[in-house]
């Protein structure tokens, strides 16, 4: 490609010049509440605003009012309070101390109060926590500093180790995104001794069960189709046990029923998914439904393969824009190119493929299709088949990427693992 058609795509879908904020990687989704602003200024309404549209606020209702905390003492002598007030406040003590005590008159018990106010100070910070004040912060305020706060607020400790969801999904179809992300969940499982659950939810012809030599009877179809049911009993129960520390919830891959599901059908199974081990791995068709999108918008971290093609190009393109519109307090998605190198294949360069999308591939792989091929038909993982496969060491670094981790020390030393079992055999035997 030329430099103009590389330039010409980068411009397609026109990233916005603006630099996007920094990532937040230390708040937890915040659980269904009810959140009630009062904002005196239109700069605090906007923060609102955006934090409000920010996936960690998915499940939060959201509203906004005019005016500060003399407005909401108004507002809540007939209405009752929701989980959360938020308040602007420009007022010194003793001013706000008077009006919070007329708002605290017709709090509902339950309710937390969060000020936001213009002076830095200790001993005001201090009296508000006394009268009850749950947080009390200093504008001007970002939407990363109001996640974070409603999160510390709201999600309970005891529950903090929440499951991290990495969707892994392809530019265009059979690039190699399931054979990816399966790969990836051994290594996490593997190196890193750490619990991982893979959701395929390719239902009709996800490929993670023959991928890990597994025949699961029952899986998703069970979990989706019974919401009622879903607890984590019901769960484990539906799950499949494939190697120490990973198990999967596989796709039933029979093509009795049309699988046409809701945005939000897929929620509750991730959700519950997420409680029960650190990470999960979500294996996601490529095609574009508003459960797809959905859960894309809402994993923790989003994966996209392509093939170094010009329609993988473009379809990478548009999805990565999107995501990076969509999750504007998330890291873009990570890039993986697969297939590189295949005989005969005009290709466009990784590095131009790159340029064109604003993002450093997190891994590349050749195209291989006896290595591949043979660990796909045999049940196996790159790692299991071929243990010094370089391949193989890419998963691992590809692991520690997504987990956000330097490199397991367990995923080197395991690639003795088959030696030393063989020694063990012969030792035993
Ligand atoms: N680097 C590679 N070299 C050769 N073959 C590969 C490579 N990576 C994956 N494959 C093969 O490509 C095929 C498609 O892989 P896979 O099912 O993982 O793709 P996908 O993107 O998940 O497809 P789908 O769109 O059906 O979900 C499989 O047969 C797999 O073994
Ligand atoms: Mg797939």
């Amino acid at each position: 490609m030329s430099d103009a058609d590389i330039q010409a795509l980068s411009d397609i879908g026109g990233s916005s010049a603006e630099d996007p904020p920094a990532p937040i990687t230390d708040a937890r989704p915040v659980p269904r509440i009810t959140i009630q602003a009062f904002c005196e200024s239109p700069e605090l309404v906007d923060v609102i605003d955006a934090a409000a549209a920010d996936r960690r606020m998915a499940r939060a209702q959201v509203k906004v009012h005019g005016g500060g905390v003399a407005a909401a003492a108004e507002f809540y002598r007939e209405a009752a309070t929701p989980n959360l007030i938020v308040v602007e406040a420009k007022l010194a003590m003793p001013q706000l101390e008077a009006e919070l005590d007329r708002l605290a008159d017709v709090t509902d018990p339950g309710t937390r109060v969060v000020v936001i106010g213009s002076i830095n100070d200790v001993e005001l910070y201090r009296g508000l926590i006394q009268r009850g004040v749950s947080e009390y912060l200093v504008a001007p305020v970002d939407v990363a500093g109001i996640i974070r706060t409603i999160s510390g607020l709201f999600v309970e400790q005891q529950d903090a180790p929440i499951g991290r969801t990495i969707a892994f999904v392809g530019a265009k179809g059979g690039v190699g995104s399931s054979t990816i992300a399966h790969n990836v969940a051994w290594s996490i499982a593997r190196g890193f001794e750490s619990e991982v659950v893979v959701v395929d939810l390719d239902l009709a012809f996800g490929t993670a069960g023959l991928d890990y030599n597994k025949d699961p009877t029952q899986g998703i179809a069970e979990a989706v189709n019974a919401p009622e049911r879903l607890d984590d009993n019901f769960f484990d129960r539906l799950l499949a046990r494939c190697t120490d520390n990973l198990s999967l919830l596989a796709a039933p891959a029979t093509l009795d029923n049309a699988y046409d599901f809701g945005e939000f059908a897929f929620e509750p199974v991730i959700e519950i998914a997420q409680t029960g081990v650190p990470t999960v791995i979500l294996d996601v068709p490529h095609m574009w439904t508003s459960w797809v999108r959905k859960t894309l918008f809402g994993a923790d971290e989003v994966v996209v393969t392509a093939e170094p093609d010009l329609a993988n190009l473009r379809n990478a393109k548009n999805l990565v824009d999107l995501m990076r519109q969509e999750r504007r307090n998330d890291a873009p998605p990570r890039l993986v190119v697969n297939k590189v190198g295949l005989a005969k294949r005009p290709e466009i360069g990784v590095n131009d493929l790159s340029q064109a999308l604003g993002l450093e591939p997190i891994a590349t792989f050749p195209f291989d299709g006896q290595l591949f091929g043979t660990a796909s038909n045999n049940g196996q993982m790159i790692a299991e088949l071929e243990p010094k496969n370089p391949n193989a060491d890419t998963f691992d670094r590809m692991a520690a990427s997504v987990l956000g981790r330097a490199e397991a020390k367990g995923a080197r030393r395991s690639l003795l693992a088959p030696l030393l079992e063989q020694l063990r055999g012969k030792k035993a035997g």
